[in-house]
């Protein structure tokens, strides 16, 4: 009965099995069947259990369908005689009954398992026994297995696409993907999630650098892939240059000269750049740190990073610029110069050779109202400035100091200057070219600092131009009585100084318009300018003939810028009077000026008179001669010629001198006056020697008042002697005499002709006509009372001329009586050349009497 019910319910399933699928929740009724649907999950190998009531029923069977298929198996049963396990369950796991109860349990689930399981359990119930089918839909579910994560470039370049794949090994959906990013640092993020096992990440750049997995997710698990690397390829970016030390101008980085810089490059960039350095161009390094020690000015300019990426061949560069700062050299040099048309100062403060210009500053006697302080720094200029205004009532001298700084130095430099007022007046003067071509008026005021301004103003307004301290004119066109002024202007000095010059017309002024001189003397004529007048003029002396005056033997002129002495020395009477002229003329006109010159002979001496005359010896050769003046005007003489001639043979004694008739009767013809000179007018006496025993004799004396010869006295013949001469004696002595007298006159001659050959001998007989002495002038007025002119004149060092002979002021000697005939040469004889040697010449001069 049972059996066949199973039958009935086989063949029920198998006809209308396809609409129970359709149909599962409710089964029509057909007697007391019952149908129970429900929904079983398992997982791949794990255990499950499907239930078929809570009771356990009389009968049952599992059967399991396929989905998919038409099959249908039976796994297990009971029919009465315990519960079976069929062997075609082996396929869907290890399948078993649990006891006292109609479930069964699935351990080690196969995936085959998936499907309809379907209990047909029946009751036997009163009346009629129960069917109930229980519809169990068993879903068996895998556990994702082994997540692997695929990226299409591992090293992607930056921009391009990259593509992610996570693929499973197992698992049933629905899967979840997650996406995760592990960035260098250790920080992991879920970047994506869904439910591709694929992405694209579009735009890679080098962010996404880092380890990258997947998470996949089902109802069973979750599973994670292993890490896979991701490198971005990129770069190089531009470089960053790093300088060290920092500093950062204007126009780049400057260092300062002998530092040591360091030079960093770095540029992002995967694979790492490579780098290397160039120097205006030209490579000078390989790799990211460039180091420059010492540093040196001409280590200036540009230098250029370059990296390059040698995987990409990709490269970037990137410039700066270098400025080596370098101190300028020495220290600054100051000056201070006039500005603003001499009213003020500026300083200068000069300081080259660095750079950057060194910054200066100016500290001193700085007057704060107006003064600007340059801009120092900015300008390339080394000069730098400052101007100062100096207010009203400055000093007379100033100093000032330059400070200069530079960022290459530790310390600073300084310089100073000093700016004074010339300590002196500003100074005119004028004078006159060579060629007397043109009037040059000059101006100095000097010794200031700086230089003072000077300029020229005419009379007539008329200037010589800004800062032309010389005035030029053309000669004899300047003005006559107007001043011309200098001005004068110091940047310190508020005041404008001035000089003046008036050219004035010059006047001459003398002494004396008249001069009058005794004779013999030097005169001195004196000419002078009234004034100071500028430009020096030319004083020029004509003589009394009218002939410019050279300085000779006769002339000597002294001269200064202001006056111009004529002297006319051994003055004459004839020759020398007359009328002097001086002349001078300057820019603005002429003068002239006379001197009269009066040359006087000297009065007259007192008469003198002889009052003896005799001879001293019975040898007759030596006559006494004695005198007096006939009165005693003090000063009126000065001296005395004593004279005498040879009046005629003494009577008895021609016979014995047949030989000498002729010389004898010469005598007689040319009653010749022999003259001794006698210089002391206080002499009034005198022997005559050197006398011919056999001769008659007569002698007169002359005053003589300087060069005035006084009226010869009458002349007397010497008293015989008392005693008896020797006739031989007598012969001798007139042989001897006449010789004398031939040998002195031929010495005369000679000596006066060869006056020029030897001048010396000359001077010697006929006096030296230098005199150094200066000689009062006297006026006619004077004559009278002073005689000072004359006593002057006539004490003069310088001997009589022509006759006078030096220092022959004794009474001349003679030959002793003894001499030979060629005896007297020896008083004759010419000076040597040795010019110290006083020499003591005698001669007996001769003239003509009266
Ligand atoms: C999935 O799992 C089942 C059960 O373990 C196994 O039989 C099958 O081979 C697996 N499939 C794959 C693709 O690995
Ligand atoms: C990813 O990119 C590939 C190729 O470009 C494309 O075929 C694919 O459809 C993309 N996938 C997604 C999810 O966009
Ligand atoms: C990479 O990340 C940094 C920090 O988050 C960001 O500043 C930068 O812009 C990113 N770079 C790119 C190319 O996205
Ligand atoms: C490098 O270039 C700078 C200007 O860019 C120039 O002043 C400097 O003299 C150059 N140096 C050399 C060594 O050429
Ligand atoms: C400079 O000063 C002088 C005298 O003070 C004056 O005559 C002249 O005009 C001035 N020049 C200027 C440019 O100021
Ligand atoms: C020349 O004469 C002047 C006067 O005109 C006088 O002052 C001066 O002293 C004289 N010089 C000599 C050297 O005698
Ligand atoms: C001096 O002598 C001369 C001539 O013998 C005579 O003429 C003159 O009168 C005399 N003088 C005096 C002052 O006796």
């Amino acid at each position: 009965m049972v059996a066949q019910l199973l039958g009935l319910a086989f063949l029920y399933l198998t006809t209308s099995l396809a609409t129970f699928t359709a149909n599962a929740t409710k089964i029509n009724q057909i007697g007391q069947v019952v149908y129970k649907d429900s929904r079983v999950y398992g997982v791949v190998n794990r255990a499950v259990i499907l239930e078929c009531g809570s009771t356990l029923p009389d009968h049952y069977i599992w059967i399991f369908k396929k989905p998919g298929t038409d099959r249908v198996i039976a796994v297990a049963y009971d029919i009465g005689k315990g519960p079976r396990v069929t062997t075609l369950s082996q396929t869907l796991g290890q399948l078993s009954v649990i006891s006292n109860s109609a479930s069964v349990s699935i351990e080690r689930l196969n995936v085959a398992a998936h499907g309809l399981f379907v209990c047909q359990a029946t009751y036997d119930k009163e009346p009629e026994p129960e069917l109930i089918f229980y519809n169990v839909h068993l879903v068996v579910r895998v556990p994702i297995r082994n997540p692997e994560l695929s990226i299409s470039d591992v090293s992607p370049v930056e921009g391009s696409t990259v593509q992610m794949r996570c693929n499973l090994e197992n698992g049933t959906g629905p899967i979840v993907y997650k996406w995760q990013h592990e960035s260098s640092v250790g920080d992991i993020t879920d970047f994506a999630q869904g439910n591709s096992s694929t992405i694209n990440v579009t735009n890679v750049n080098r962010n996404h650098t880092g380890r990258y997995r997947c998470v996949a997710s089902n109802a069973v698990n979750s599973e994670s892939s292993k890490w896979v690397k991701l490198e971005t390829i990129f770069g190089p970016d531009v470089p960053q240059i790093q300088v060290t030390p920092h500093s950062v101008t204007g126009r780049g980085y400057s260092a300062l000269e002998r530092d040591t810089v360091f030079l960093l490059c770095q540029a992002q960039s995967h694979p790492p750049s490579q780098y290397v350095w160039f120097y205006n161009k030209s490579q000078v390094f390989t790799g990211p740190n460039y180091n420059i020690t010492n540093i040196l000015r001409i280590h200036t300019g540009e230098y250029t990073c370059l990296a390059h990426n040698t995987y990409l061949n990709t490269r970037s560069r990137k410039t700066i610029s270098l400025t080596v700062y370098y101190p300028p050299d020495g220290s600054p040099s100051c000056s201070a110069e006039p500005a603003l048309n001499h009213t003020s100062l500026r300083l200068f403060c000069s300081w080259s050779g660095g750079f950057p210009s060194p910054s200066v500053h100016w500290t001193g006697d700085l007057i704060d109202a107006g003064h600007e302080q340059a801009n120092t720094r900015q300008q390339a200029n080394p000069l730098t400035s400052a101007v100062i205004l100096l207010p009203s009532g400055g000093r007379t001298s100033s100093s000032f100091t330059c400070t200069g700084s530079h960022l290459a130095l530790r310390q600073t430099a300084e310089c100073r200057t000093r700016s004074y007022i010339p300590p002196a007046e500003p100074v005119c003067v004028a004078y006159v070219t060579n060629n007397k071509q043109y009037l040059m008026l000059t101006c100095s005021w000097d010794g200031g600092a700086p230089k003072a301004l000077v300029w020229w103003e005419g009379p007539g307004g008329n200037g010589a131009g800004e800062n032309s301290n010389i005035l030029i004119l053309r000669y004899g066109t300047a003005t006559r009585g107007k001043p011309y002024t200098c001005h004068a202007k110091h940047p310190l000095l508020n005041q404008t100084k001035t000089c003046r010059l008036t050219l004035e017309a010059p006047v001459l002024l003398t002494q004396r318009r008249i001069v009058s001189v005794y004779e013999g003397s030097d005169v001195q004529l004196t000419c002078n300018l009234r004034d100071n007048y500028l430009p020096a003029n030319e004083i020029t002396w004509f003589n009394n003939q009218g002939l410019s005056v050279q300085d000779t033997f006769k002339y000597r002129l002294l001269r200064t810028s202001t006056w111009v002495n004529l002297t006319v020395r051994d003055t004459e009477q004839v020759q020398d009077s007359g009328e002097y002229r001086c002349t001078t003329s300057n820019a603005v006109g002429g003068t002239e000026i006379n001197v009269t010159l009066v040359v006087k002979r000297h009065p007259m001496p007192p008469n003198a008179t002889v009052v003896r005359v005799a001879y001293n010896s019975r040898y007759r050769n030596e006559v006494d001669v004695e005198w007096k003046m006939e009165s005693e005007e003090e000063g009126g003489w000065t001296g005395f010629w004593l004279e005498h001639r040879w009046v005629s043979e003494r009577p008895g004694r021609r016979g014995s001198s047949n030989g000498s008739k002729e010389q004898m009767e010469e005598r007689i013809t040319y009653p010749v006056w022999y003259r001794d000179i006698i210089q002391d007018p206080r002499v009034m006496s005198h022997t005559v020697g050197n006398l011919t025993w056999t001769g008659t004799y007569e002698f007169r004396i002359r005053p003589v008042n300087h060069r005035t010869i006084g009226h010869p006295s009458a002349a007397k013949t010497p008293a015989e002697p008392r005693f008896n001469i020797y006739p031989a004696v007598v012969g001798a002595a007139i042989g001897g005499m006449l010789f004398a007298a031939i040998l002195t006159m031929l010495l005369l001659v000679y000596i006066i002709r060869n006056r020029n050959n030897n001048p010396r001998l000359h001077d010697l007989l006929f006096g030296s006509q230098h005199s150094q002495s200066r000689e009062n002038i006297n006026l006619p007025e004077d004559d009278g009372g002073s005689e000072g002119g004359i006593e002057e004149i006539g004490g003069s060092s310088s001997p009589a001329p022509a006759l006078a002979l030096p220092r022959a002021a004794s009474p001349l000697t003679t030959s002793p009586p003894s001499a030979t005939p060629s005896a007297p040469t020896t008083s004759q004889a010419p000076p040597t050349g040795d010019d110290d040697e006083p020499v003591s010449v005698t001669i007996t001069v001769k003239a003509t009497g009266p």
